[in-house]
């Protein structure tokens, strides 16, 4: 089983890359083979909004980190995606990649409708931010950041499976009660 970690997160030892490592660790001692890519460090360039890949199934850019994610998509069973919350959202980083490959994503039938181009594949999402619990929820701060997500992989055909949020990370960072959450979210997939 092929695991696609993609970090959103600048900060490698924040709070969503120690979710993400426990999710890592877990999933190759379930024996996955698993990717995670930094996204921040990633060389990708925005979306011009041209939509010729809508037709051409391709980027009219060159090639750059971008088209590494989608490759990486493409082989996994199981995207797990971590993004702390900027502004309510992701960071605009992932939102750049996400941009850059709906064509590896999202199909056009004939008739303009979308089609899935991943169905049958298992998500897992992974949000903190520093508003406390329940107010990230309640004012849609890491929940609006899950929310934008999940409408990314809402026709794609990634099923999410588990959606994972932590608030008041200034108070109480990850510990130990949510990095089980994260281990028992991946080993659901395995
Ligand atoms: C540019 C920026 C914007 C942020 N926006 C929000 C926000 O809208 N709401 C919030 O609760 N926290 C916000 N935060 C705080 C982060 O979500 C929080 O520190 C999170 O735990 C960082 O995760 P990390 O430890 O993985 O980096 C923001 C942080 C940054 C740097």
């Amino acid at each position: 089983m092929n695991v696609l970690i993609l970090n959103g997160s600048p900060r490698r030892h924040g709070n969503v890359s120690a979710m993400l490592d426990a999710i890592r660790e877990e999933a190759e001692r379930n024996g996955a083979s698993v990717t995670t890519v930094f996204v921040p460090e990633l060389q990708v360039k925005p979306c011009t909004g041209c939509m010729t890949c809508r037709k051409t199934r391709r980027c009219v850019l060159p090639e750059d980190g971008a088209q590494q994610v989608l490759s990486a998509i493409d082989r996994c069973d199981v995207l797990v995606v971590g993004a702390p919350c900027y502004w309510g959202n992701m960071p605009g980083q992932l939102k750049i990649v996400f941009d850059r490959i709906v064509y590896g994503l999202i199909g056009e039938s004939p008739r303009g409708l979308p089609l899935p181009l991943h169905k049958g594949k298992k998500a897992i999402l992974v949000s903190t931010c520093t508003t406390a619990f329940p107010f990230n929820i309640l004012f849609g701060q890491s929940r609006g950041t899950i929310n934008s997500l999940r409408a990314i992989l809402k026709w794609t055909g990634f099923k999410v499976v588990s959606a994972i949020e932590l608030g008041g990370t200034r108070q109480h960072p990850a510990s130990e009660k949510i990095l089980n959450r994260c281990r028992k979210a991946i080993k659901k997939c395995m």
